[in-house]
């Protein structure tokens, strides 16, 4: 996996980027439509490509691992073959998941034992099976084995749940080596940096990431539930620290602000539920601002879903059949919504990587920012 610097923005850390993979290339800054059971949720492949734009996506070791089980996955010849996604996927580890599984879950130096949410049925997640478990999925991208440290951990938790995952990392090394691609394409490890809210453990750990010759570094534990403050100090805490030829990946970020934000801090690859799940819920990202269809104004709102929109749903439908979709539990509504929200979501990185290389990030960024939180 080879990722080229091709422009750093002026008066930003902004950059922009090209990361050649396996099933082709990816022009960062990226966002990566989340696919948690091997699918984007309600979004054909074709639309995903062509109308989207997605460059990449998401897949979930523990997802997929609970069902439809490594068996299948395998059979399949991977999931690239499984789900017909031809371009890059990378699968989270499993870490994050087990974590929000709350009272069904409990660490140890071994690893991570779990209950099922589906069947309640025990299992064992340590570094080694999650790397082997992703060798099957066939992910062109995969991540370390970590603990994602919640935003309120005091500094003796944060310190020690930082070092737990250090030793973790060490195991997913060791086990990548021991192990092999099974379809025929590279996969890169990507370790990932935790601490906190703690400078001297976020930097303690971007410096031990960098000990290790990865093709990419993500940075994990952010945006749960600490201070945006706090993430955005975090971010310019890590990624001075990081080799700039490599590309930095924010996990599980976040709204078009704070993509923007860390866009301007240096990172370069982004994942976020946010665009299909508050979608389904009817919440619509524009360039003008947020939009809930199901407000009564939009009723009798026959223009367009959304005039300045990239994606065919903006123009084919209006504001109030959307509306009376969303309302009405239609899933149709819920298509429209995540497909409109996720082309918004591409445009934004787009347009952001434009910017850059026009060497005007900055202030169209300030633009956006002022613009974008707006409730329309
Ligand atoms: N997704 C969002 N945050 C995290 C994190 O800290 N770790 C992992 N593995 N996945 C995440």
């Amino acid at each position: 996996m080879d990722f080229t610097l091709k422009h750093q923005a002026v008066n930003s850390e902004a950059r922009a980027g090209l990361l050649q993979t396996g099933h082709g290339a990816i022009e960062t800054p990226i966002f990566m439509p989340v696919g948690t059971a091997g699918s984007v949720k309600g979004i054909h492949k074709k639309d995903l490509k062509e109308d989207i734009g997605a460059q990449i996506i998401l897949g979930n070791t523990y997802h997929l691992y609970l069902r439809p089980g490594m068996d299948i996955i395998e059979r399949a010849g991977g999931l690239h073959k499984f789900n017909g996604w031809d371009g890059p996927i990378l699968t989270d580890s499993g870490g994050y998941q087990v974590f929000s599984l709350g009272d069904i879950r409990k660490l140890t130096e071994e690893g991570a034992r779990f209950q099922s949410h589906i069947d309640g049925s025990y299992h064992l997640f340590t570094p080694e099976s999650v790397i082997d478990v992703q060798r099957k999925i066939g992910a062109d991208i995969i991540m370390a084995f970590d603990e994602c440290t919640p935003g309120d951990a005091e500094y003796s938790y944060a310190k020690k749940s930082l070092e737990l995952t250090q030793r973790w990392l060490d195991r997913c090394v060791i086990q990548m080596d021991k192990t092999k691609p099974l379809y025929g394409h590279n996969q890169s490890l990507f370790p990932i940096i935790q601490g906190g809210v703690y400078p001297d453990l976020r930097e303690a750990a971007a410096k031990h990431v960098t000990t290790i010759p990865s093709d990419g570094y993500a940075i994990g534990g952010l945006s749960v539930g600490e201070p945006e403050a706090d993430m955005y100090a975090m971010i310019e805490v890590v990624n001075p620290i990081l080799p700039k030829n490599k590309p930095r990946y924010l996990m599980g970020v976040g709204t078009p602000v704070n993509i923007l934000e860390a866009i301007d801090r240096g990172v370069d690859m982004f994942d976020c539920v946010m665009p299909t799940r508050n979608g389904r819920n009817g919440m619509l990202f524009t360039q003008e601002g947020i939009i809930n269809i199901r407000n009564k104004k939009w009723a009798d709102d026959f223009s367009p879903v959304d005039p300045n929109g990239t994606s065919f749903v903006d123009h084919q439908y209006s504001r109030a059949f959307l509306r009376h979709l969303v309302i009405s539990n239609e899933m149709l509504g819920a298509q429209i919504a995540s497909q409109h929200n996720l082309a918004f979501y591409l445009w934004l990185v787009k347009e952001a990587r434009r910017q850059i290389l026009a060497d005007n990030f900055k202030s169209w960024k300030e633009m956006m920012v002022k613009k974008l939180a707006r409730r329309l």
